[in-house]
């Protein structure tokens, strides 16, 4: 085991003797975790064979699913790839530096290893001053996974790193809580229309407005199990973002979600099992059960996005071993958030209907 060094830098304004500690170990081959503005990842040289291969080893995660590779600048990207498209282009203008990460058939300098013998890269520039830092002073495009064990939900904090990485990789950048809560958006630029493969931080309906044509992947909307030989990103075949609890997601219309999760939450509670219920404020009142959390109002997603993978780890710590999970509506980052619930959930999807 080695010594994982923290270190605090200001989310602003990062104290660069700190930044250039981080950046020696990326230079060398080490593993560091930095914040973005979606969720911390877990850094190594992207074009280092043997750094990518003990990012995979720290993180316990299957070699066939490739990281995100992080840039500090847009001229990176040409060198990654192969082709860019214009809209490409326009995509990076609007939303770089930004939750938008776009796949491109890839190059020939980079490793296979990196995009797990893939012909395509995933590509983001992240909106954060400390990871930007990172890169631009490490000199290198940097290869960043979220920052947790594989299948665990996301760490939006430096503690959550520490939870679960601790004693496997060399540092972490300590800059307090991310900004969005989930990853985020992979969008696929290599088929026409481009097809987003994983919703996050950047809203479909965003990206519509701004590229008229883009397609929603079936598995991106995550409402069903679909068979692995659908899965065009190999992240949709491993399961994510799941707490040691098994999660039930009710979905429907609001009245009738509260009347399904009150009775299944008196069900499990029933039977002597420990329930945790993810709710909301306009709903937390009517709910008993062993730990009730509200991720926050209905009408502020941001605020549901940016508490939900702290809320799954803290039924974790509090040996719920089941959480009955409101579901809400998939508008804006509201997709994302069902997405990584229902993910989460294996598929346990219940219907609430008045009848
Ligand atoms: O916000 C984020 O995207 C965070 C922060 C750290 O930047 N990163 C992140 O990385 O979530 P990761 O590795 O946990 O998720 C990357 C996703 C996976 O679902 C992976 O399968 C997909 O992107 N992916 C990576 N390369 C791909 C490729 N060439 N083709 C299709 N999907 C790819
Ligand atoms: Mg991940």
């Amino acid at each position: 085991m080695k010594k994982t060094l923290v270190l605090k830098v200001d989310s602003q304004k990062p104290q660069m003797e700190k930044i250039c500690v981080a950046a020696d170990f990326i230079k060398k081959g080490g593993l560091v975790a930095f914040p973005t503005e979606t969720v911390y990842g877990l850094g190594a040289d992207a074009l280092n064979s043997e750094a990518v291969r003990a990012l995979f080893e720290a993180k316990k995660r299957p070699l066939d699913n490739p990281p995100i590779v992080h840039v500090g600048d847009v001229k990176d990207v040409y060198r990654l790839a192969r082709e860019v498209s214009l809209k490409a282009e326009k995509l990076m203008k609007t939303f770089w530096p930004g939750p938008l990460t776009l796949i491109f058939k890839r190059s020939e300098i980079v490793p296979d290893v990196t995009v797990a013998g893939l012909d395509t890269i995933a590509v983001r520039m992240p909106r954060h001053n400390v990871a930007l830092a990172l890169i631009r002073e490490s000199g290198c495009c940097i290869s960043a996974p979220s920052a947790n064990l594989a299948g665990k939900p996301s760490p939006t904090m430096a503690k959550h790193v520490l939870d679960d990485l601790d004693g496997r990789i060399d540092a972490v950048l300590d800059a307090g809580p991310t900004n969005i809560g989930v990853e985020s958006t992979v969008l696929d630029m290599t088929v026409d229309p481009p097809q987003i493969l994983r919703p996050g931080g950047t809203p479909y309906e965003l990206l519509k407005r701004m590229i008229a044509r883009v397609e929603l992947h079936p598995v991106a909307v995550a409402d069903r199990e679909l068979s692995v030989e659908k899965a065009r990103s190999p992240g949709m075949k491993h399961r994510h973002y799941a707490p040691d609890a098994d999660v039930i997601v009710v979905e429907g219309e609001l009245s009738s979600v509260v009347v399904k999760v009150k009775e299944l939450a008196e069900f499990y509670v029933g039977k002597g099992t420990k329930v945790g219920v993810l709710a909301t404020d306009e709903t937390v009142g009517y709910y008993r059960a062993d730990v009730v959390k509200s991720l926050g109002s209905r009408k502020d997603l941001r605020v549901i996005a940016k508490n939900l993978f702290r809320f799954l780890r803290e039924f974790d710590l509090e040996g719920v071993d089941v959480i009955i999970a409101e579901g809400i509506p998939t508008e804006g980052l509201g997709l994302a958030v069902m997405n990584r619930l229902r993910k989460a959930s294996g598929y346990k999807i219940v219907k609430a209907s008045s009848c």
